[in-house]
Parts: structure tokens; C-alpha cells; sequence
């Protein structure tokens, strides 16, 4: 097996926010320095399974954005594997600029080979995919974000033990295959909260349709679209990793406690509940998003 389970969980770190509620944070981005968090367990079954059954010219197609932490996970489990990747970008115009994006650049160092695709025909992957199936009967194509049944199966794996202690369980929500894991895998008494950072409103059937349960709520937590970093959240993300030495990166997992206190402090959660939110990795996005923020005399704290 290429991905293996470590043979020790990762930590449960509780935050220690004097409010009249509990707030832990459940850290999978310790799993692994390159496969990280959520990653590795969408991951698991899908590559585990697939290399199992083709040991002769296995090969991994994906599909990603410039500063995806899922592209980056890919090439790493392709190079740990050995065998060969291919990411389908979106966005022509990095075709002459992706050595100067450190999430491309890692891929490519990993051997991922790279082809840039127009927001157009970025749109319509699913055809892409059909069409790199056909081409490459034997590789395994990847949707974008990992999100698939095998996917939701490995999320599983993020719940143990000492999770069935939490009332609510709280994830970013991007593709929607982590939150539908936990949603169909969890405690009955448990409620799972997904903090959005992408406005899209087939979302939630999207993950009915994974979990078939109806035990989560889904709360807007993009601070003003995909991709967006305000003053705040930088802030917030700086304050953070300053109080409580824990990192965290723009995109998911900041907006995702930010909206979590806001949330505590507006008294969304009843008085004494314990809450756990997953830390779901994407740190190596950091180096990428400072490139940006510097330019405008802002910076993260790594
Ligand atoms: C760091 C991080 N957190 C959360 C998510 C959201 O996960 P999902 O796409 O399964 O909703 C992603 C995307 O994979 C991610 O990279």
C-alpha cells in the first residue's frame, strides 16, 4: 500500500478561548508533510485501490487550480509511488508564468506533467475527463477536490474514538466530499457544521447525495468569494497561529475558525458544547498566497 495509516493519530488540541463553550481542533494536517489532511484521506482508497489492481503503467490524471493543495497532493503521491501524473490546470495564462507559483512548481518537481486549460474548457471537466478516460483506458482520473465515494469512505478514517466525544464536528467545505464523510460516518447525536468558502448553491444536494443523511448545516464562510483574503483574515490567521502556535492557511481552514468564533461569540452553539473542527491541511498554499499578499504589503505568518 502506498498510503499507509500512521500508526499514531494525529493530536486533538483544545484552543483555550474562555467562552462558555469547549473548542478543540483535530490536527490531519500532521498525517503527512506533503499528503496533508483531508488530502490524504480522500485519497486513501481511491490510489490504494487502484494501484492494487493496476501494477503495470498505472498513471494519475487530476485536475486543479493554480494554488490547489489537491494538485499538490497528487504529484507528491505520484512521486512517492513512482509513477507518472498528469494535472490539468485551470488557466491558460500560467502556461509562461507557473515556475513562479510554488504549488506548480512542486508538482512539476514531482514529476507531474502540466497542461493549462481556458476557463471554458475548465468548466466543462467532466467531459475532459470522459474524453482522458477513453484516451488512457488504464489511468486513474481524478476528479477535481478528490471528491468521489471512494473519497468519502477514506474521510472515515478522521473519525475515531475520541471524536464521538464532540457534540458538533466542523470541516471547510470546498468540493464537499469531507463534510459528506463525516456527515455519514459520524455519531447520531453529532452535528456537522461545513464552513463554505466557495459560493455554490448545488452544494448541498452535492453532498445529500454522498452521505444520504441529513445531519449537516452549511454556513457561508467565504468573506467575500473563493480566494479572497481580507485585512481580517489575515489578521485573524496571524493572531492565531501568535496565541496558539497552530497555522493555518487562507483559503479554508482560516475562514473556517474565523467563522467558528464569530459563531461562539454570536451564541450560535448552546452553553457548554464541545465543538471539534478538523484542521484539513493546505499549508503548503501559504508561500503561494504571500507571493500575492506582498505585493500589496501584506503577509501570513508561517
Ligand atoms: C485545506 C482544505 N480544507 C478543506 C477542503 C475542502 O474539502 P472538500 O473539497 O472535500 O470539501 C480542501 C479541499 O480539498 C482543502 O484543500
Amino acid at each position: 500500500m502506498i498510503l499507509q495509516i500512521p500508526s499514531t493519530s494525529v493530536p486533538i488540541q483544545e484552543i483555550p478561548i474562555q467562552k462558555n463553550v469547549k473548542l478543540f481542533i483535530k490536527r490531519e494536517d500532521l498525517i503527512h508533510p506533503q499528503i496533508s489532511g483531508n488530502k490524504f484521506w480522500k485519497l486513501f482508497y481511491n490510489i490504494n485501490n487502484y494501484l492494487e489492481q493496476n501494477s503495470k503503467k498505472p498513471y494519475l490524471i487530476t485536475f486543479g487550480g493554480a494554488y490547489s493543495n489537491h494538485i499538490s497532493a497528487v504529484s507528491a503521491v505520484g512521486k512517492q509511488a513512482g509513477i507518472p501524473t498528469l494535472g490539468i490546470i485551470r488557466g491558460e495564462e500560467l502556461a509562461d508564468k507557473w515556475k513562479y507559483n510554488p504549488t506548480l512548481f512542486f508538482a512539476f518537481k514531482n514529476g507531474m506533467n502540466l497542461k493549462f486549460v481556458t476557463r471554458e474548457e475548465y468548466r466543462n471537466k467532466e467531459k475532459l475527463s470522459e474524453f482522458l478516460q477513453q484516451e488512457f483506458p488504464n489511468a486513474l482520473v481524478v476528479p477535481e477536490g478528490g471528491t468521489n465515494e471512494g473519497a468519502v469512505e477514506g474521510i472515515k478514517m478522521m473519525l475515531n474514538n475520541q471524536t464521538k466525544d464532540f457534540d458538533y464536528l466542523c470541516t471547510a467545505v470546498g468540493t464537499g466530499g469531507t463534510i459528506a464523510g463525516i456527515s455519514k460516518f459520524c455519531e447520531e447525536n453529532q452535528k456537522v457544521i461545513g464552513f463554505k468558502v466557495v459560493d455554490d448553491d448545488s452544494l448541498e444536494n452535492k453532498i445529500f447525495g454522498l452521505t444520504l443523511k441529513k445531519n449537516f448545516n452549511l454556513i457561508d464562510s467565504s468573506f467575500g468569494g473563493y480566494g479572497k483574503i481580507k485585512d481580517e483574515n489575515i489578521q485573524f490567521i496571524n493572531d492565531f497561529k501568535e496565541n496558539y502556535n497552530i497555522p493555518l492557511e487562507p483559503i479554508y481552514t482560516g475562514k473556517m475558525m474565523q467563522k467558528v468564533l464569530e459563531l461562539i461569540d454570536e451564541g450560535y452553539f448552546p452553553e457548554n458544547s464541545k465543538i471539534l473542527c478538523f484542521h484539513t491541511g493546505g499549508l503548503q498554499g501559504i508561500e503561494g498566497a504571500n507571493l500575492l499578499l506582498e505585493k500589496q504589503n501584506r503577509k501570513l505568518i508561517i
